[in-house]
């Protein structure tokens, strides 16, 4: 019998992760079935003792429960306690354990497939929800020589900077005349074709701009490219962190070029 796994959300439909998570069980020779779980969105921790229950070595979790996940969690890394939230959860261990891989994806995505240094980066984080809060202990701790978040309710901008030492807020009114060589976009405003207001003159020279959302011309993507900014969506970082899931799985870390490039080119 495989070990089994699954991506539990809702709505789970459209989830890539089976499919990334059978490429990297094929590449590596691990032995797993990956499915996905549907739970009912005040059902989440009902589903997941029914999955460990059946035998279910492990999860991720994606929206709506990773802040459920994390208070679920028995015990978890430094970085999902940071981040407060868990995308990946160990179920083998007597009580569940967490850990959250996206930061480390992200950060992952932008030096290994990217080519993109965070060392000494003037780095603006839009966004401060679930997203936002996942990747900015990783983001903070990589080298760069400031991180600011901007969001359109500044107080949350304001709470998520305070638990990160070195780490500034503001609105985005007040990023005028401020400039960031990367900006990453942790609002879900593409999701609804909606674009933060930001400011002219927001790109150094040679900057970059990363979406978080992947499979989709977002308007900051559209914006970026149309003010010559070299850009990404958040695809390298969905494979990424499923590697590092699959890791703290499996105790292998797949290779991931192969699988973000299959991705892109479907
Ligand atoms: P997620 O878990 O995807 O981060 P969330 O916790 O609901 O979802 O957070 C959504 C984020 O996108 C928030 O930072 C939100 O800003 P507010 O805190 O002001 O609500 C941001 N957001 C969503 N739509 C936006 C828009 N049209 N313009 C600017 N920010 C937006």
């Amino acid at each position: 019998m495989p070990d089994r796994y699954a991506v539990i959300g809702n709505p789970v439909t459209h989830s890539k992760s089976p499919w990334i998570h059978q490429q990297f069980a094929r590449a590596t020779g691990e032995d797993i079935e990956y499915s996905r779980l549907e739970a009912p969105v005040d059902g989440f921790v009902r589903a997941v003792e029914a999955f460990r229950a059946q035998g279910g070595k492990g999860l991720n979790v994606t929206l709506p429960f990773k802040q459920q996940a994390f208070r679920l969690c028995a015990g978890t890394s430094e970085r999902a306690a940071a981040a407060q939230s868990v995308n990946t959860l160990l179920l083998d261990r007597g009580k569940p354990w967490g850990d959250n891989t996206d930061g480390v994806g992200l950060v992952r995505d932008l030096g290994a497939n990217l080519g993109r240094s965070i060392a000494g980066a003037r780095i603006l984080l839009m966004g401060a929800g679930g997203a936002a809060q996942g990747v900015l202990v990783p983001l903070a701790q990589s080298g760069a020589a400031a991180v600011v978040v901007a969001n359109r309710t500044l107080p949350r901008a304001q709470l998520l900077a305070a638990r990160v030492p070195g780490v500034s807020a503001c609105s985005y009114e007040a990023l005028a005349g401020q400039s960031f060589d990367l900006v990453v976009n942790a609002t879900s405003a593409g999701l609804s074709g909606d674009l933060p207001p930001l400011p002219r003159g927001l790109f150094r020279p040679g900057g970059f701009a990363y979406e978080m959302v992947y499979g989709r011309n977002t308007p900051f993507l559209a914006m970026a490219r149309a003010a010559g900014v070299a850009a990404s969506d958040g695809l390298g970082m969905l494979v990424e962190q499923a590697a590092e899931s699959f890791l703290l799985w499996r105790g292998i870390r797949p290779e991931t070029g192969a699988v973000l490039a299959a991705l892109r080119a479907q």
